[in-house]
């Protein structure tokens, strides 16, 4: 071996040797460890930006933990802990409404009441709310739980997936706002299916994250409570609704609950605030269509919900009604008058299909509209209000010809 050679080869095997703390991460005793107790996770973090460029599991997870007993001392990672480095996306999901979400979800009546497994235990309600910040009595209380993993799953953390619309189905699915399936089926989802992510029909992020914005925030939001309202004839509607969830007394007074709608953005409560986020929508539109058309689309939205109030309306003060006649007593501690938060902790089978056409019903008559789904507006909609409405009628017929041979 010639010296040149020699050389060569003491690089060579000095780069080698110093390999490992080139490339800083692997040689991490997190990573050596668990490359044996959770590969897979290990794998996912090297294969995501993250973990390419060096970052090491103790950049998220503290170095507290350093053998296999101690694993108790480990921090789990929340919001905060991304804010160090990523300060613009906490800051604008911060002022969006997915950082309510476990606010909206702990305000409602019923919570409480329900197992530990399906609210902490993120097995139901709890599962996607966990997408909202979690409060310290919360987090107490169960361990796991973090919001900024929801769209771009760990260890990956991956932009990619995030930006499909995939990454929001999990929770924008089902019963009350099947929003997957009305945009999948519709033509822009049917256009995203066939031609791919080629940008020439919207997906989800590309109406509700406009260049990644993290906030996400629509005019009318989930329950479409506007106010004010001008439309005199609608306001009437969305009073007796107001009163159905009990955020109005039922004389018309606010309750605590109104507290709840304000701390949660639940509904925009001026007309500048609603109109600004139809505006923002509406420029969404226009990328591709007239603003003209878009506007009259939307418009046609806004109306559905007003034709799905009118009957909602109807149906409430049928059983508000039986309230009065004493026919359905109150809940120990709550107005005589039907709580359409109460979900299916309703205790009446008419209280149970009044909640069903609300919470399912009236959201697929409006929420189609506004996804470009006609057959969620029509069938899962509209008709269903009506049915449901059918059937409210006759049971409270029924319940009052049965008290009235008593
Ligand atoms: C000597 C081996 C070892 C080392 C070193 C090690 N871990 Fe662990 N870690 C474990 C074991 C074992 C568990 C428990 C796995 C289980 O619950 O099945 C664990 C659990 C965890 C958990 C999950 C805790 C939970 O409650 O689910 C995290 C997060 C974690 N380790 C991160 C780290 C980080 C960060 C480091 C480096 C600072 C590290 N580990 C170093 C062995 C190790
Ligand atoms: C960018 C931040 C970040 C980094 C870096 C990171 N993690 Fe995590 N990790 C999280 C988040 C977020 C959770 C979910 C916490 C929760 O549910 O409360 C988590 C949860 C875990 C869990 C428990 C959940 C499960 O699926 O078992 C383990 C184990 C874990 N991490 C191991 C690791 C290891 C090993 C590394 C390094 C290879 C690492 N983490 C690096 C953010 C990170
Ligand atoms: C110590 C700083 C640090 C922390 C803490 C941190 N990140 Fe990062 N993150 C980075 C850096 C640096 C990059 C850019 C990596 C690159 O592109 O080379 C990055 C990139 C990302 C990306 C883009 C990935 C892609 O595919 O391009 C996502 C998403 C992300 N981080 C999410 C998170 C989340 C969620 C948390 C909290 C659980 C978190 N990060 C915590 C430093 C951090
Ligand atoms: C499959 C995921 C999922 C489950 C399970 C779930 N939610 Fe939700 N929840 C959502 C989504 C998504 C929204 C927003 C929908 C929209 O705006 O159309 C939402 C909205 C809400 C809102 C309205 C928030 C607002 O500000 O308008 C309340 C209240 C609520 N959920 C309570 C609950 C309760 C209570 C449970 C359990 C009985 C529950 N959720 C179960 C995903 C879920
Ligand atoms: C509702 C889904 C969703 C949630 C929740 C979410 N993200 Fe994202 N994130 C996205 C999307 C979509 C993109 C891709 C944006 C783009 O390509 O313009 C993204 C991109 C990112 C990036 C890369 C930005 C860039 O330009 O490279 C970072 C960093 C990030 N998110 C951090 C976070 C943090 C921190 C949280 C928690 C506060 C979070 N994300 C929660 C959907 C989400
Ligand atoms: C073409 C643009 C567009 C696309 C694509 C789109 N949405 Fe929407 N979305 C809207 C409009 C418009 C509204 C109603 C806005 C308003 O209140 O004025 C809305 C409302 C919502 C709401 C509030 C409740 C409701 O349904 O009215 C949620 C939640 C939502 N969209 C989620 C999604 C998800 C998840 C996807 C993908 C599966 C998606 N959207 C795809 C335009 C879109
Ligand atoms: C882990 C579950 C989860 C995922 C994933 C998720 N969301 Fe949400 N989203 C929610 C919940 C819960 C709410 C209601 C938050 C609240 O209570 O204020 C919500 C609310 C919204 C709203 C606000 C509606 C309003 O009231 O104005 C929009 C828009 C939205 N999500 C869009 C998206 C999009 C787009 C994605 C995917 C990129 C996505 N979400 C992914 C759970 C999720
Ligand atoms: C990225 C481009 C793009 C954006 C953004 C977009 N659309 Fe579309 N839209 C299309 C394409 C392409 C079609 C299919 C061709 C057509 O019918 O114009 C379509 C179709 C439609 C249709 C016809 C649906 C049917 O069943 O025939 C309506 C209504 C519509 N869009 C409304 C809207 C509204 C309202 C918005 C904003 C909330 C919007 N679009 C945003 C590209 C877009």
């Amino acid at each position: 071996m010639n010296r040149r050679k020699m050389s060569l080869s003491l690089i060579m095997g000095t780069i080698f040797l110093m390999f490992p703390l080139l490339a800083g991460a692997e040689e991490s005793i997190c990573i050596a460890c668990h490359n044996d107790v959770t590969p897979g996770i290990v794998k996912d973090f090297l294969s995501g930006a993250m973990g390419k460029s060096g970052m090491d599991c103790s950049d998220c997870h503290g170095s507290e933990h350093k053998t296999a007993n101690d694993s108790s001392r480990v921090q789990l990672p929340t919001e905060k802990t991304c804010q160090k480095c990523h300060e613009i996306q906490v800051e604008q999901y911060m002022s969006g409404k997915h950082s309510l979400g476990w606010i909206a979800l702990t305000a409602m009546p019923e919570t409480g009441f329900q197992p530990h497994a399906y609210i902490q235990g993120l097995k139901g309600c709890g599962g996607c709310h966990k997408i909202g910040v979690r409060d310290e009595k919360t987090k107490a209380e169960g361990r796991y739980g973090s919001p900024c993993d929801s769209c771009h799953t760990r260890h990956k953390f991956s932009k990619e997936e995030a930006n499909s619309p995939q990454a929001c189905r999990t929770c924008h699915m089902g019963f009350d706002h099947p929003q997957w399936e009305m945009w999948s089926s519709s033509k822009h989802g049917v256009i995203y299916s066939t031609e791919g992510d080629t940008g020439r029909a919207p997906k989800c992020q590309t109406c509700h994250m406009v260049e990644g914005d993290h906030r996400v925030m629509t005019a009318w939001g989930f329950l479409a409570l506007r106010l004010p309202e001008e439309d005199e004839e609608w306001m009437g509607y969305r009073t007796t609704i107001l009163k159905g969830l009990h955020i109005l007394d039922p004389e018309g007074n606010p309750t605590p609950r109104l507290d709840v709608v304000k701390a949660g953005k639940v509904a925009r409560l001026s007309k500048e605030e609603w109109q600004a986020e139809r505006d923002s929508m509406l420029d969404v539109c226009a990328n591709c269509h007239s603003k003209s058309y878009a506007r009259r689309n939307l418009k046609n939205g806004d109306e559905m919900i007003k034709e799905a109030d009118k009957l909602m309306a109807e149906a409430i003060e049928i059983v508000a009604d039986l309230y009065e006649r004493g026919l359905i007593k109150p809940q120990e501690g709550k107005a005589a008058y039907p709580d359409l938060l109460a979900f299916y902790g309703a205790v009446t089978p008419i209280e149970q299909t009044l909640y069903v056409m609300f919470l399912e019903h009236r959201m697929r008559a409006f929420q189609g509209a506004f996804h470009m789904n006609p057959d969620y507006t029509t069938w899962y909609g509209l008709a269903e209000l009506n049915k449901d409405l059918v059937e409210i009628k006759a049971e409270a017929e029924r319940m009052i010809r049965e008290s009235e041979r008593k």
